[in-house]
């Protein structure tokens, strides 16, 4: 009689069972946007504490947040969730040094050098502030339309094309360690948008301008064409830069919902320069979309089918 087969199966490593755990295996992060005034909440705080091993603040770095009024900063929030994040070994994500949207009002009135001299100081003194202790900065953060040309906001009309480089060139004087990103939204597949932020990127990485990462906002919805997500990731991966998905929320519920996670999270696992993946948010209850239940927790902190599919494909990575 034939000696019976012996199955034997490769020791499989083990499936973590918290998101930033299972990022952790193959040298990711999974973060959320925290908003620091929950941080007193016990269900926000556990669930951020046990999930997340990278944090960005959804709103305290911005311009109108850290400088109120010309050249005088207010970091208090900002070094608070720095603070929280050091003291759990969590990584940083900055956002955003600038952006049209959040500037404070004394910015919004600024004519041509005026503003430039201020962009280059917000820039020096807020990356100076935090340099060493951010991963990434969004150093840009939406300067394009949907049909590939910039956005005219007051900086494009005051400074011209030269802005995002300048940007650029300034924050790495700043932070020569904080890798340097780009970031927006629509930016889903390949489309007129993310070609012209292709253009410029591969211009940049031509001329030595320091742009170190492409942040991929990632807004959702359980319908989202994803059919190009991972060759757009790809194809600026191969220009030289890291992509990271930075703002991932998918409006919606259920099995659509969790596909459309799912396929994103598989998307950035494919990609060897995708350092990781931030949901913008910790809980549906004070997304900034709420009423479209887009994120990975509910109201009371419960795991929704989402957070399983986002879990299993990390884990099947
Ligand atoms: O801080 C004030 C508070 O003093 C005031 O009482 C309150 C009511 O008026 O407003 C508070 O400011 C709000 C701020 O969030 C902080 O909570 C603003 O009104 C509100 O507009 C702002 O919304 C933020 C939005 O950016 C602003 O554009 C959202 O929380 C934030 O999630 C969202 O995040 C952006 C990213 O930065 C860039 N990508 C798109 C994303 C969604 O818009």
């Amino acid at each position: 009689m034939a000696a019976a087969a012996v199955l034997t199966f490769a020791p499989s490593a083990h499936a973590a069972d918290t998101l930033g755990g299972s990022a952790a295996q193959s040298g990711r992060y999974f973060g959320a946007a925290v908003a620091e005034q929950h941080l007193g909440e016990a269900g926000y705080e556990s669930t951020l504490n046990r999930e997340f091993s990278s944090v960005v603040a959804e709103n305290s770095m911005k311009w109108d947040a850290t400088e109120p009024a010309p050249n005088q900063f207010n970091f208090s929030a900002g070094d608070r969730l720095v603070a929280y994040a050091q003291q759990r070994g969590k990584t940083v994500r900055g956002h955003t040094l600038v952006w049209h949207a959040q500037q404070p009002g004394w910015v919004q009135g600024l004519t041509g050098d005026a503003l430039r001299q201020a962009m280059r100081n917000h820039i020096t003194k807020v990356a100076g502030h935090y340099a060493g202790k951010i991963d990434s900065w969004d150093v840009v953060n939406e300067a394009f339309e949907w049909d590939g040309s910039r956005r005219q906001s007051n900086l494009q009309r005051q400074l011209g094309d030269g802005w995002i480089e300048d940007a650029f060139r300034t924050a790495k004087a700043a932070d020569p360690k904080a890798k340097l990103c780009y970031n927006d939204y629509g930016t889903d597949g390949i489309n007129a948008k993310s070609d012209a932020i292709y253009r410029m990127v591969r211009d940049f990485k031509a001329r030595g301008v320091p742009i170190d990462c492409v942040g991929f906002q990632s807004h959702l919805d359980y319908n989202s064409n994803l059919s190009t997500y991972r060759q757009n990731l790809q194809r600026f991966a191969d220009l030289g830069v890291h992509v990271q998905i930075t703002e991932l929320d998918v409006g919606g519920w259920g099995n659509d919902q969790t596909n459309v996670y799912r396929q994103v999270t598989q998307a950035c696992l494919a990609v060897s320069r995708c350092n990781g993946i931030t949901v913008w948010g910790v809980t549906d209850k004070y997304s900034w979309r709420s009423d479209v239940t887009p994120l990975l927790f509910d109201g009371n902190y419960q795991k929704k089918q989402a957070y399983g599919g986002v879990l299993a494909a990390l884990n099947g990575a």
